[in-house]
């Protein structure tokens, strides 16, 4: 084993981190409109019982097994003298190295509304769609222009987390949370109460806490099945990695419950943010505007509301810092794997890999809008389709690779490494585990067959999963 590995510099340090990979865009971005669309609080109870059922043992794994191997994601395998399970780890990097080359870009979109609020705002206000637009690359006559304004503030986001990377595990990574994820709660905090005090705002409460079961399908439970796994940064095998740099003695379930309860926390409080500010200032036909919502349906709400320039500043800073921290753990993993499996240097490896996959996300940022670029699917209900490339990026990642490596890893756990070795591990220094025997049973039987429904019918059905 190599002594020299890095390891986090605190407890608080590492839940932190961890927290910060988990609480991204998928909480306030794509959680509330979900949420809308599934049925409000009946929704917010599915998902509940995801993140409890197959999130929290999932991720428990994923953390054991990177403590116990005390490597990246692909050598993970080999310390734990399986070395023919390496696959899984090498779908997760392929899959983190996919999601960031989008993600990123998705961050430099974020960058560009904290900009755009400070400086432009009325701009937004007058036209948000065509503001939306214009930054990625199509003009409101129709024309179509090369993307620049989206592609120097992903760039701009990228640097930052390389910055970050390059500083190493406690000195950036860690220090970095230390920082983002206090103030990121504090904006939380500020929004809520300037939302859920806005006039009008009782019916989207309202709406938030009931519960309508006829909106639930098997669609909804699917939705929240993997919007669960993408919100806790599981199936990426990022936390193997962040797992790795853990010292023995720490308590992994109580650090589990503790990160699984900030993400659900985070995701609800965004909900109850945007849903009943959109249905105070918009009206309930606004909510839920798919992937322009958080940048599209919230510049009526910014508008309306009394400092609403100053909360639109605020609500954009909160998105970026949680898109940094999600961003920053998908790039270290990625940077982990290549500095132990090929012995390159961090700060070069750093460097490269962020500007290879800024460029492959310029690509994903020009098929947003200006230029018909295309990917290429297969479901069974549509057959062979070619949907945009950036559709193509997030099907790939959402509905395949997180599921299958999420799948790889609990196989692996569950049958080849044994839930045994898993609670050896768990239980050292006198930690106690009490739950061990419920979760033998979850990583042996549960999410396996959860996991596998997902990937069968997603590819059936043609079903949206993230
Ligand atoms: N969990 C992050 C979010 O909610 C996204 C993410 C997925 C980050 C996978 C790392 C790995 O936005």
């Amino acid at each position: 084993m190599d002594n020299s590995r890095a390891q986090w510099g605190s407890k608080l340090g590492f839940i932190l981190a961890a927290a910060g990979s988990a609480i991204g865009l998928g909480n306030i971005w794509k959680f509330p409109g979900r949420a809308f669309e599934g049925g409000g609080g009946t929704y917010v109870l599915i998902y509940l019982c995801m993140v409890i059922f197959l999130g929290a043992p999932l991720m428990l794994t994923e953390l054991s097994i990177g403590r116990a191997s005390q490597a990246n994601v692909v050598g993970a395998f080999r310390n734990l003298e399986h070395k023919g399970w390496s696959w899984v780890g090498w779908v997760g990097v392929i899959g983190a190295f996919i999601i960031t080359c989008y993600y990123s870009h998705v961050g430099g979109w974020v960058l560009r509304y904290v900009y755009g609020y400070a400086v432009e705002a009325p701009t937004i206000y007058a036209d948000p769609l065509g503001y939306f637009y214009a930054t990625l690359g199509l003009g409101a006559d129709g024309n179509t222009f090369f993307p620049w304004v989206a592609i120097l503030f992903a760039a701009l986001f990228m640097v930052c987390n390389a910055v970050v990377i390059i500083r190493g595990v406690e000195g950036g990574i860690e220090r970095f949370n230390k920082i983002g994820m206090p103030a990121l709660f504090v904006i939380l905090i500020v929004l809520l109460v300037r939302s859920v005090t806005l006039p009008g705002a009782e019916d989207g409460l309202k709406y938030m806490l009931s519960f309508d079961w006829d909106k639930v399908s098997f669609n909804t439970v699917l939705s929240a099945l993997g919007q669960s796994f993408y919100s806790l940064s599981i199936g990426m095998a990022i936390l193997i990695t962040y797992g790795s740099y853990l010292p023995k003695a720490e308590n992994l379930p109580k650090n589990t419950a503790l990160i699984c309860a900030m993400d659900t926390i985070v995701a609800i409080i965004a909900g109850f943010i945007i849903i009943p500010a959109v249905f105070a200032t918009l009206g309930p036909d606004q909510v839920g505007k798919g992937g322009g919502f958080a940048f599209v349906s919230l510049a009526g709400v910014f508008e309306s509301m009394p400092g609403g320039r100053l909360f639109g500043v605020l609500f954009y800073l909160l998105l970026l810092f949680a898109a940094l921290t999600s961003c920053i753990s998908l790039i270290e993993s990625i940077v982990a794997f290549l500095t132990e499996h090929f012995s390159w240097g961090r700060k070069a490896t750093t460097i490269w890999v962020c500007f290879v996959m800024f460029l492959i996300g310029c690509l994903y940022t020009c098929s947003q809008a200006a230029y018909p670029l295309k990917g290429i699917w297969y479901d069974a209900v549509n057959g062979v389709t070619f949907p945009a490339l950036c559709d193509a990026m997030e099907f790939l990642t959402d509905r395949l690779m997180i599921p299958f490596c999420a799948l790889g890893c609990c196989l692996f756990a569950g049958w080849v490494w044994k839930p045994e070795s898993a609670i050896a591990e768990i239980e050292q220094h006198g930690v106690r585990f009490g739950l061990k025997k419920v979760y033998s049973v979850l990583v042996k039987f549960v999410a396996p067959v959860a996991i596998l429904a997902i990937l069968v019918l997603s590819l059936v059905t043609g079903t949206t999963l993230s």
